[in-house]
């Protein structure tokens, strides 16, 4: 995948419904729809000349052209997820269409008959989104290499903006050096990191100025464009402008990665919402993922759906934590159903705290301005699973006082 999207095209068989497809497709970060276009051989004239990561094909009746391009773009171009969106009954045509090359079919109401309300459409939408993410996941597994691995590398993940990912990635990372450990952190909100500002930082060379500077990288040369933090915590600014972002491509940051892991015991990584390209080579680098989510309905969902692709990307349980922020809001959602939902208790419940929202407008880690916050309390203890504390044994006077009463 090239600059900070999945790429996907819509080729239209005849007599699909234009107007159903458009309604369904997806408006998600991460996604870019390139184009409709309203016949299968425009599809493949657009898919032999772009860059697209996955066709959506819509079609009806007996698809039988529909299945053919699919097989088409299975033999010609296997990177390529094909999902058919089908206006009818999917009976019998789902084992043809897994025959042809297809990842998966998503049924749309049948031509001709009610237009979907705006229930309906949402709901189908859902479904091509989380179907495009999965299939594209799928590929990406099926063409990973191994991974080497070197210290710890951390990525924070999250389905949505505001969410609190660069909460969790910066205070993480404070709460390691505090520790006495090594640590960077790399921002991959290319458009709208703000990793640094949320610290205090200073602005300084960014990710961007290192692409365009050229030459090759090495450690060296990258401690230039690294500021460090009052915590010890190095810091790899995201680019000052959201138009820079397109200029950091993937390879660069696979590079960048392979260079920077040997010298640092911990990396921890900050990201843009959803699976843009750069955030799934950051996964396939990973040692672990922290996944953070809030309490809301949506938010759920798609943290659920995260975790879904991270499996399919290959990525163990173990590796995986979940963070619940704002855990204590008063919406109707408690942890009990946020494991009833995603399959999994949260690893950390961040409460929502004044604290918070003081510490970033001070510019100031929560970590040192309010040390003894819940907030703040909640982080370290995210910070000290990853260290590994040792079990807890009873205290010594405990153990004397055990003995003498034996
Ligand atoms: N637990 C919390 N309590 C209060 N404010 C919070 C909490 N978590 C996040 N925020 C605020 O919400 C905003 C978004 O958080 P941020 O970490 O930048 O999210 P993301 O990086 O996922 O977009 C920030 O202004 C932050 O201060
Ligand atoms: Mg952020």
């Amino acid at each position: 995948m090239t600059g900070t999207q999945m790429r996907v095209l819509v080729a239209l068989d005849e007599g699909t419904d234009r107007d159903m497809v458009e309604a369904v497709l997806p408006e998600e970060p991460g996604i870019e729809i390139v184009g409709v276009v309203d016949s299968l051989d425009r599809g493949w004239r657009e898919l032999a000349g772009g860059t697209i990561d996955a066709v959506l094909v819509g079609c009806t009746g007996t698809a039988d052209q529909a299945l053919t391009f699919t097989e088409g773009v299975s033999a010609q171009f296997p990177d390529r997820a094909v999902l058919l969106l089908y206006s009818g009954s999917v009976n019998g045509l789902a084992g043809r269409a897994v025959a042809s090359g297809a990842e998966d079919v998503v049924a749309l109401p049948m031509y001709g008959g009610e237009p979907p309300g705006p229930r309906e459409r949402d709901r189908i939408s859902d479904e091509v989104h989380a179907a495009l993410l999965k299939a594209v996941a799928r590929r990406h597994r099926a063409s990973a290499g191994p991974v080497v691995t070197h210290g710890r590398m951390i990525v924070v993940l999250g389905p949505k903006g505001g969410v609190g990912k660069t909460l969790v990635s910066t205070s993480l990372a404070v709460a390691l050096a505090n520790a006495g450990e090594n640590v960077l952190l790399i921002d991959l909100d290319l458009q709208f990191g703000d990793a640094a500002l949320t610290m205090g930082l200073e602005p300084h060379k960014t990710i961007y100025d290192l692409v365009v500077s050229g030459g090759s990288l090495d450690a060296e040369k990258l401690d230039d464009y690294l500021s460090v933090h009052e915590s010890g915590v190095q810091v790899l600014q995201a680019p000052a402008r959201p138009d820079q972002a397109a200029a950091v491509d993937v390879a660069f940051v696979r590079q960048l990665f392979d260079v920077l892991r040997p010298s640092h015991d911990w990396i921890v990584v900050d990201t843009s919402p959803g699976f843009a390209p750069e955030v799934i080579a950051a996964i396939d680098t990973a040692t672990d993922i922290c996944m953070v989510g809030t309490v809301d309905a949506p938010s759920l969902k798609n943290t659920k759906l995260g975790l879904e692709t991270l499996e399919l990307m290959g990525v163990e349980p173990e590796r995986i934590k979940l963070v619940v922020n704002r855990s204590d809001s008063r919406v109707g959602i408690s942890p009990d159903d946020v494991q009833a939902v995603t399959g999994r208790a949260a690893d950390a419940l961040l409460p929502s705290s004044r604290d918070v929202a003081r510490s970033i407008n001070a510019a100031q880690s929560i970590l040192s301005s309010h040390p003894t916050s819940a907030a703040a309390r909640a982080l370290r203890g995210l910070a000290k699973s990853y260290l590994g504390v040792k079990q807890r044994r009873p205290a010594a006077s405990l153990k004397r006082l055990m003995r003498r009463s034996a």
